[in-house]
């Protein structure tokens, strides 16, 4: 299957900052370096990377050409690219040592598309292949509904976010990979379960990948959902994460792979794409991409902490009888391994460590304030094998139940 790309090529003016700097404020650069970039662009070369056949369309300007160079390099077919008399597009791109960053885009000739153009490039492309698209372009909506009416599986990347996406028919897209800014864009609710809400009821048939950064992110459709976490790296520059993501989606997807697989894939290359200056040369190969993966770790989630902590606790305690880490694992949205990890992290101690700690209080509470015969209070909590019951009770309070009983009543 083939990938068609129309989508923008810009010139990466990247400026070393101290800090973004605020209005009004003079702050002189550490260094400047020129990097080939664009949405549409780095996509391309992501996709490329990730083994797709990759088709770029779009325009460039006379002094475009070390963009069309880096693309070849790359692997990316650029028959349908135009120069054009407008120069090329380039953005001015602040980014701090912690990795963060502000852009001004210059869209120059990336806004020169004409229908004709766009026409003739897609008689080149048939059913099932797929085409990715970002907001960086002029005639979005015209694309969408070409693509769409020649039943090509549009994916779209709304981004950045403004006035011009107002005309995409959404239904029209068979995916959708967005952020939290442009979630809360499209559905008027900065909650993303609201957000994902409001995608499944009006577009049904859409298929959802909210991107949280550091948090993950979540595949959403009418009959399937999922979390995938972040892998944890150092933040060297973020520019081209998104772009990273949705290369790697889209190839993963055009070679057949599951949604899951391509989610997997694309956290790990955009993981590594940030852990890299600059943005197309910031994007790995395939190969990188799979010998590095079973190294990577998930990484926390900021904030979330004591949100999920507190999910943890009330199910253990709700459930104390018959909780079980699948159950749980449900609850949060995550998978068996990713939660047996996050319990770890959040909780300091596996999950049977966890249920038997909580059990043993619980018994001891018991043991002190009732009369239950120590074989009702094992019963009561769930354990069918006795012994095992009393050696982690004794573990955890230095004694049997019995004699435990009997010192507190001494007291
Ligand atoms: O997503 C990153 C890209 O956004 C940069 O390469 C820059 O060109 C802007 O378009």
């Amino acid at each position: 299957m083939k990938i068609l790309n129309f989508g923008s090529c810009n010139l990466d003016h990247v400026y070393s900052v101290d800090h973004i700097v605020n209005t009004g404020e003079t702050e002189a650069a550490e260094k400047l370096n020129l990097f080939a970039g664009g949405k549409g662009l780095n996509q391309s070369i992501a996709a490329a990377r990730a083994g797709a056949e990759v088709y770029h369309a779009g325009c460039v300007g006379a002094d475009g050409g070390m963009l069309l160079d880096v693309m070849t390099e790359s692997g990316v077919d650029i028959s349908n690219v135009r120069t054009v008399e407008e120069k090329t597009g380039h953005a001015i791109i602040q980014v701090t040592r912690e990795g963060a960053n502000s852009i001004v885009l210059y869209s120059g000739a990336n806004n020169s598309l004409t229908e004709e153009f766009i026409d003739g490039v897609l008689d080149r492309f048939s059913e099932g292949d797929i085409i990715l698209l970002q907001n960086e372009t002029n005639l979005v909506d015209y694309v969408v509904e070409r693509a769409y009416l020649r039943g090509m599986q549009v994916v779209l990347n709304p981004s950045p976010f403004n006035e011009k996406l107002s005309l995409v028919d959404f239904s029209k897209l068979s995916y959708i990979i967005m952020n939290e800014v442009e979630a809360r864009e499209i559905s008027g609710s900065s909650d993303i379960e609201v957000s994902l809400a409001y995608m499944k009821n009006k577009y049904p048939g859409l298929k959802v990948i909210l991107t949280l950064g550091a948090s993950g992110c979540i595949y959403s459709t009418a009959t399937e959902r999922f979390f995938h976490p972040a892998y944890s790296v150092t933040a060297v520059d973020t520019t081209a994460a998104g772009d990273t993501f949705a290369g790697y989606f889209a190839a993963t997807v055009a070679g057949g792979g599951s949604c899951r697989e391509a989610v997997r894939l694309a956290t790990a290359a955009s993981a590594i794409a940030v852990s890299r200056p600059g943005a197309a040369p910031s994007i790995p190969e395939r190969e990188e991409v799979l010998s590095i993966l079973p190294s990577l770790r998930p990484a926390a989630n900021p904030g979330d902490g004591d949100k999920i902590r507190e999910k943890i606790e009330s199910y253990v305690d709700e459930s104390l009888r018959d909780a079980r880490l699948d159950a749980l694992a449900e609850i949060l949205g995550y998978s068996s391994v990713y939660t047996s990890e996050v319990v770890k992290r959040v909780m300091g101690k596996s999950f049977s460590k966890l249920l038997q700690d909580k059990r043993c209080t619980l018994a001891a509470k018991m043991l002190a304030e009732t009369d239950m015969t120590v074989e009702r209070i094992i019963y009561t909590l769930g354990y069918e094998n006795e012994s095992f019951f009393r050696k982690i009770f004794k573990e955890k309070y230095g004694t049997t139940p019995f004699e435990y009983r009997k010192n507190i009543k001494k007291r």
